[in-house]
C-alpha cells in the first residue's frame, strides 16, 4: 500500500533507540507520506532537531510554549495527522499515556489525538518486564493502542534480553498495516483481549503412505489455516500451528510451527498441546481414513485391480471435543457438499464443538485452490451466513469472534 498523501506523527521519547527513528521518517517520506515529528526534551539528547527537520521536510514540535509555535500545536498537530507512532517508546511516556499525563509537547498531543495510535516501546529487558510497564501496556492496549513487541537481542546497557526496538523496515509496514485496516489493525480491533492466550491451529492436508513413494491425500492447499494462525498472532496471541502438507507458510514469525504430516501425527501433537490451550482452530483436512498396513517397498505392478484396505484415523476435532473443560473455545470446520447447515450441526453437537465454520464446495469461490471462501458461522443457537471474502479476510472474521466469545 503506498502511504501517497497520509500524514503520519511520529513521537520521539528519550531512548537510543531514536536514532533508528530517523531511518522510519526517512521511509515514510520515501513511500509518499507526510511527516510531522513530535520530540520529548531528553529525545534531543539523541537526535538533533535539524536532522529531524532535514529529513522530515517539517517543523519538530517539542517545546509547548516555545517562541516559534502557537499554544494550541498539539491540537493541530493531533487533528492533522491519520496516524501517530511513537518510536521509540519509553518506559516513561508508557506511563504517562496509560494514566492520562499531559505534560509536554508529545504527551499533550497523544493525549489529543483519537486515531490510530502505535508505540514501540525500547527499553532495557528488566524494565520492560517490570509489571509496572507491563499493567500500562495492557491499559493502553485495551484502549485500542497497538503495542509493537519489542524484539529479543542485545541491548544498549550490554544485556541481551526483549526490549530492542523493531527495525524501520519493520515499523513502517505496521503502519501500512493499520492504515489498511490489516494486521496492526487485528491487534487494536480485538482490544489486546487475545494478548497471550494460547492458540492451537491446524492446517494443510494429512499424507498417508500406501508405500514408500505413494500416499493418500487431499488438495488441501493449507491457505486457510496458515492466514488464521497468522491473524491470531497479530492480535497478540500465542499461537501454535500443526502443520500438514501445505503450500502457505506463516508470514508472522512469532507462530510456532510443528510439522504433523499424517493424521496420527496431528493428533498426537493436539492432544498434547490441548490442555495448556484456550482455543483450538482445527482447519486441517485430516484424511479420514489410510491404510491398514503400509508395504515395506513399493507395490509392485500386477492384477487388473488392486484393493487398498483403509482403517479409519483418529478425529481430531472429536478427540479435542471429548476432553474439552469449561473455558476452551473449540472451532472446527466442514466442507459440505449438500444438506449442509444440518451437516454442519451434526457434527458441532457429535464433535462437541462451540463453532463449526462451513464451506460449502457447490459456492462458487468457496474451498481449494481459491483466494476466496464463502462461509458460514454454525453455533449451537445462530448461523451467521458471510458473503464471499478474502482468505485472509475470513481469517480476521474468525479472531475476532474468538475475541468476542473470549470477552
Ligand atoms: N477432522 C479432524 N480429524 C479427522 C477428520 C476431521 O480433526 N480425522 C476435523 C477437520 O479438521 C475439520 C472437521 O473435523 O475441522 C470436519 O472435518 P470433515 O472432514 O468435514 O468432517 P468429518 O467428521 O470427517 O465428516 P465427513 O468427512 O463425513 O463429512
Amino acid at each position: 500500500m503506498s502511504l501517497q498523501g497520509k500524514k503520519i506523527i511520529v513521537g520521539i521519547s528519550g531512548g537510543i533507540a531514536a536514532y533508528k527513528t530517523l531511518s522510519l521518517i526517512r521511509l515514510l517520506i520515501s513511500n509518499g507520506a507526510q511527516v510531522k515529528v513530535i520530540c520529548t526534551q531528553n529525545a534531543l539528547q539523541f537526535v538533533t532537531v535539524l536532522t529531524i527537520e532535514s529529513l522530515s521536510q517539517n517543523n519538530v514540535y517539542y517545546d509547548t510554549f516555545g517562541s516559534r509555535q502557537m499554544a494550541t500545536e498539539h491540537v493541530s498537530h493531533a487533528d492533522w495527522g491519520d496516524l501517530f507512532i511513537v518510536a521509540p517508546a519509553t518506559a516513561n511516556i508508557i506511563g504517562k499515556m496509560a494514566h492520562g499525563i499531559a505534560d509536554d509537547a508529545l504527551s499533550t498531543t497523544l493525549l489529543t489525538f483519537r486515531k490510530h495510535i502505535l508505540i514501540a516501546p525500547a527499553m532495557n529487558v528488566n524494565m520492560f518486564e517490570n509489571p509496572v510497564l507491563q499493567d500500562n501496556l495492557q491499559l493502553l492496549i485495551k484502549r485500542g493502542t497497538v503495542v509493537l513487541d519489542p524484539e529479543y537481542g542485545f541491548l544498549a546497557c550490554g544485556t541481551c534480553g526483549k526490549g530492542r526496538m523493531p527495525e524501520p523496515e519493520t515499523l513502517l509496514e505496521a503502519v501500512r498495516n493499520a492504515l489498511a485496516g490489516g494486521d496492526t489493525a487485528v491487534m487494536s480491533q480485538t482490544n489486546g483481549i487475545l494478548r497471550g492466550k494460547k492458540i492451537l491451529v491446524t492446517a494443510g492436508a494429512t499424507v498417508e503412505n500406501i508405500d514408500p513413494v505413494r500416499y493418500i491425500s487431499n488438495h488441501s492447499s493449507g491457505q486457510m489455516g496458515v492466514a488464521i494462525a497468522d491473524k491470531f498472532a497479530a492480535s497478540g496471541a500465542d499461537v501454535t500451528l500443526l502443520l500438514g502438507k501445505a503450500q502457505y507458510k506463516p508470514q508472522n514469525s512469532s507462530v510456532r510451527v510443528v510439522e504433523t504430516p499424517t493424521a496420527e501425527l496431528m493428533h498426537n501433537a493436539a492432544t498434547k498441546e490441548w490442555e495448556r490451550t484456550d482455543v483450538a482452530v482445527l482447519a486441517a483436512a485430516v484424511a479420514d481414513y489410510r491404510p491398514a498396513e503400509i508395504a515395506a517397498s513399493k507395490i509392485k505392478k500386477s492384477g487388473q485391480t488392486l484393493t487398498l484396505q483403509l482403517e479409519k484415523t483418529p478425529d481430531i476435532l472429536a478427540a479435542l471435543g471429548k476432553s474439552k473443560h469449561k473455558g476452551q473455545t473449540l472451532i472446527g470446520f466442514a466442507l459440505e457438499t449438500d444438506n449442509e447447515v444440518a451437516n454442519a450441526k451434526k457434527k458441532l453437537s457429535e464433535k462437541n464443538a462451540d463453532v463449526i465454520v462451513l464451506n460449502s464446495l457447490r459456492d462458487e469461490g468457496a474451498g481449494f485452490n481459491v483466494q476466496t471462501n464463502k462461509v458460514s458461522f454454525i453455533t449451537s443457537n445462530s448461523i451467521e451466513a458471510l458473503p464471499l471474502k478474502s482468505k485472509n479476510e475470513i481469517a480476521n472474521d474468525i479472531v475476532r469472534l474468538v475475541a468476542e466469545r473470549v470477552k
